[in-house]
């Protein structure tokens, strides 16, 4: 697969959810799920469409293990985190059992921004 397409197409997927609950917030007058706003634009879109242009820019950052790891990482932790948060910020889950599954999936974005940071050092020096 290409990691950059990858990036790049769900981070615009990401966009046009996030301006879709902008639309809403702004509509509604309900700002509730604002911080997952925030983060489906910033985590989602800003931060995917980064890595997308820069593992399409920077010559060998795309290939590897690592950058397959770091694209698996990214979607899963993001994708859970952000549906956790939006069932919490609505209370629809008690926070002491969302909690610590938030976690672990904020550990998986991690997990592949270190993969990400130590191809980046490798393939830029
Ligand atoms: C048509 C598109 C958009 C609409 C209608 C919209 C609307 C809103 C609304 C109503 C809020 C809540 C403000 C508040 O509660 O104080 C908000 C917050 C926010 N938006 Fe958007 N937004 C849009 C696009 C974006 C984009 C593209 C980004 C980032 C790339 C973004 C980043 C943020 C951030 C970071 C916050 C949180 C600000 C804070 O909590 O201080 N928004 N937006
Ligand atoms: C796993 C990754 C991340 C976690 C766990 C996280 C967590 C948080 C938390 C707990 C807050 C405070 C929310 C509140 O007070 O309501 C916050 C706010 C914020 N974060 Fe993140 N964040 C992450 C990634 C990012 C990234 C990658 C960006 C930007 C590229 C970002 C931008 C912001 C901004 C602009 C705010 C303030 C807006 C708001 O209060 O809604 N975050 N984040």
């Amino acid at each position: 697969m290409n990691i950059s397409r990858g990036f790049l197409v769900i981070g615009s997927l990401y966009l046009l959810v996030g301006i879709g609950l902008g639309m809403h917030m702004g509509a509604s007058g309900d700002h509730t799920l604002a911080p997952v706003h925030a983060h489906i634009n910033l985590l989602g879109f800003a931060v995917m469409s980064i890595f997308g242009l820069a593992y399409r820019l920077i010559p060998g950052l795309a290939e590897g293990w690592m950058p397959k790891a770091h694209f698996w990482l990214h979607q899963i932790g993001a994708l859970i985190l952000l549906i956790g948060l939006t069932l919490l910020m609505l209370g629809k889950v008690e926070e002491a059992s969302i909690g610590p599954i938030l976690g672990i999936f904020e550990l998986f974005i991690l997990a592949g921004t270190i993969l990400w940071t130590v191809n980046l050092w490798k393939r830029t020096a």
